[in-house]
C-alpha cells in the first residue's frame, strides 16, 4: 500500500514501459501458505510464532479475524506474527460476514474452531471476481468428520457431537479437480479429530505441505501432504509452534515472466524450481534467447535483448504440479507481445478472464472461446488507463505496462495490495520505471493525453495567415 492510500487517498500506478528488468529480487513469504497457517494457529494451546508472513491486506484481514476469535496477535515489521489464543468461548467462535465476505480464505477458520471448541458459526464467503467459488467440498469434508452443519442467514453453524470430530476417509475431488483450501481446511480439522483420517484426491500444492509442517511442529501426525493421499492421525491437543513460511512461488513466477517479457537478466532469490515446474517447462519451450536455470542463489532468467521476440506457447491451468491459474493472467500478458499465437485453457476457474478486456485496451489481440483465450502476439502494446479486476490480473497489467509504449495507468490497486508485498519497490529495484500517485494527479495526465491527437492523426501545421492580398481579388 502506498503512503497516500494509508491516509485514505486512492492511488494509481503509473508504469513507463521500455526498460529491461535487471538485478536480484527476493519474493516475500507465500500469502497462500501464510493464510491457512494463521487459521491453524487457532488449534493451539499456547503461543505460535510464524515468521516470513508478508504484510498484505489479506493478511491484515486474517489477523483481524483472529482477534475477533479471541486471539492476541502481533505482526512485527520483520514479518513475524505472534499469536496467542486467549479466549476459546462460544462468544468468540463467530466469524462475521463483515470480515469473511472480504476474503474467501478466511472461511477456513471454521474447521479449526470446530475441532478445538466443538462449535462455531462462520459466514459463507460469498462471490468473488474470478467466478463462482463454492465451498461444498469444505462442508462435505467436515460432515464426513462427523460435524452437524446448519446453514442459516448466510452463516454456516457447525457442531461436533460430543465436542470432538471423528476421523474418516474423505474423497475431496470436485468438478474442477481438487481444492487447495478444501484440503487444508479438512487437514486442520482432522488434526484434532478422534482417530485416523485419510484425505483422497487431496490437492498437492507446496502451500499444503508447508501447512502440514507447521501442524506437525504443533504435535499433529500428518503424512503424505503434497501427494493426493494425506493421512492424519488425530491427537487430543496441539501446542503453539514456531514456523517459517515458504517463499511466494506466484510472486517469483510473476517476476520471471516479467523478465522474459522485458528482456534483461534477473535472479529471483530463494525461488525453487520444484515449486514452479510447469512455468519452468513453459518458459524453456518459449526458447529463442531465453535462458532459465536454477542455482544456489535461486532462479536466474536471462533474455538476450538482441534475440528475436520469444515464441508463444499453449498453456493449460491445472492443479499443482500443473500450470498455476494464479499465473494465467501474467501468461496472457506475455503472449500479448510474443511471436505467434498462444492458446490458454483455464481449467481451474473457467471464468477467470476479466483481464482480457483490459489487455485489449493496450492493443493486445485476444479472443475468448469458452474457457480458452486465443492470444495473437503483437509487436507492441501501447500504454493506456486500465483497471485491475482481481489480484493476479493487476500484476499482469503491470507486466504489460513494463513493455508498452508510453505510460500505463493501473487503477484499483487494492487488488494488487491484497497479494503482492512492496511490488512497486521491488520492480523499481530491478530498474523498472513506475510510481504510485494520488488519483487526481493521474487524472490530470490522462485528460491532457486524451485531448492530444496521436502522431498518426496530427493535423499538419496550419500555414501562417498571408499578409499579401490574393492576386485578382477585390481586396474587400
Ligand atoms: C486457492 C488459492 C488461489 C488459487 C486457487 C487455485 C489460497 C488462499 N488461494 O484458492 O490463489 O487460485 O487455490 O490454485 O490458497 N471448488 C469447488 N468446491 C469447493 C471448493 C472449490 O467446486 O468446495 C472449485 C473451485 O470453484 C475451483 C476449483 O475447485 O473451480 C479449485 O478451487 P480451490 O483449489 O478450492 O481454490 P481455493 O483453495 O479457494
Amino acid at each position: 500500500m502506498g503512503e497516500n492510500e494509508q491516509s485514505g487517498v486512492e492511488e494509481v500506478l503509473i508504469v513507463e514501459g521500455g526498460k529491461p528488468l535487471q538485478g536480484a529480487v527476493r519474493p516475500s513469504g507465500a500469502k497462500n501458505a501464510a493464510l491457512p497457517i494463521l487459521a491453524a494457529a487457532l488449534l493451539a494451546d499456547g503461543r505460535s510464532v510464524i515468521e516470513n508472513v508478508p504484510d498484505l491486506s489479506d493478511v491484515r484481514l486474517m489477523l483481524a479475524i483472529l482477534r475477533e476469535l479471541g486471539c492476541r496477535v502481533e505482526h512485527s515489521p520483520d514479518g513475524t506474527v505472534e499469536c496467542d489464543v486467549l479466549d476459546a468461548s462460544d462468544a468468540t467462535s463467530v466469524a462475521s460476514y463483515e470480515l469473511v465476505s472480504k476474503m474467501r480464505a478466511s472461511f477456513c477458520v471454521l474447521g479449526p474452531l470446530l475441532a478445538r471448541r466443538g462449535w462455531a458459526r462462520v459466514s459463507l464467503p460469498g462471490g468473488c471476481s474470478i467466478g463462482l467459488r463454492p465451498v461444498d467440498l469444505h462442508l462435505k469434508g467436515l460432515e464426513a468428520l462427523g460435524a452437524e452443519i446448519h446453514l442459516e442467514r448466510g452463516y454456516v453453524e457447525a457442531r461436533a457431537p460430543g465436542g470432538r470430530l471423528r476421523g474418516a476417509r474423505i474423497y475431496l475431488g470436485g468438478a474442477n479437480g481438487s481444492s487447495v483450501l478444501g484440503t487444508e481446511h479438512i487437514m486442520m480439522a482432522a488434526a484434532l479429530a478422534e482417530g485416523k483420517s485419510v484425505i483422497e484426491c487431496a490437492a498437492c500444492e507446496p502451500e499444503i505441505e508447508d501447512l502440514a509442517k507447521y501442524l506437525n511442529a504443533m504435535g499433529a501426525t500428518i503424512t503424505g501432504a503434497g501427494t493426493p493421499r494425506i493421512t492424519v492421525t488425530g491427537v487430543p491437543s496441539l501446542r503453539g509452534a514456531r514456523h517459517r513460511v515458504i517463499p511466494d512461488r506466484i510472486e517469483a513466477g510473476t517476476f520471471l515472466i516479467g523478465a522474459a517479457m522485458t528482456g534483461g537478466c534477473i535472479t529471483v532469490e530463494e525461488a525453487r524450481s520444484e515449486h514452479l515446474p510447469a512455468l519452468f517447462d513453459t518458459l524453456r519451450r518459449a526458447g529463442r534467447g531465453l535462458e532459465i536455470s536454477e542455482g544456489r542463489g535461486g532462479i536466474r532468467i536471462e533474455r538476450d535483448p538482441d534475440a528475436p521476440r520469444p515464441k508463444s506457447f499453449d498453456v493449460t491451468t491445472l492443479p499443482y504440479p500443473g500450470y498455476p491459474t494464479d499465473l494465467q493472467a501474467q501468461a496472457m500478458a506475455y503472449l500479448s507481445v510474443a511471436d505467434g499465437i498462444g492458446v490458454i485453457t483455464e481449467k481451474v476457474f473457467p471464468d477467470r478472464y476479466q483481464h482480457l478486456a483490459e489487455l485489449a485496451r493496450m492493443g493486445a489481440k485476444v479472443r475468448k472461446e469458452g474457457n480458452c483465450a486465443i492470444v495473437a502476439g503483437v509487436g507492441e502494446l501501447t500504454g493506456a488507463p486500465v483497471r485491475a479486476t482481481d489480484l493476479r490480473a493487476s500484476a499482469a497489467l503491470v507486466l504489460a505496462g513494463l513493455v508498452a509504449k508510453g505510460e500505463t495507468h493501473v487503477h484499483h490497486l487494492h487488488h494488487l495490495d491484497r497479494g503482492y508485498e512492496r511490488f512497486v519497490e521491488k520492480l523499481a529495484g530491478l530498474g523498472a520505471n513506475l510510481r504510485r500517485v494520488p488519483i487526481d494527479e493521474a487524472r490530470e495526465v490522462q485528460q491532457i493525453e486524451a485531448r492530444t491527437p496521436s502522431a498518426k492523426f496530427k493535423r499538419p501545421a496550419q500555414p501562417a495567415p498571408s499578409r499579401v492580398r490574393p492576386r485578382g481579388g477585390s481586396g474587400i
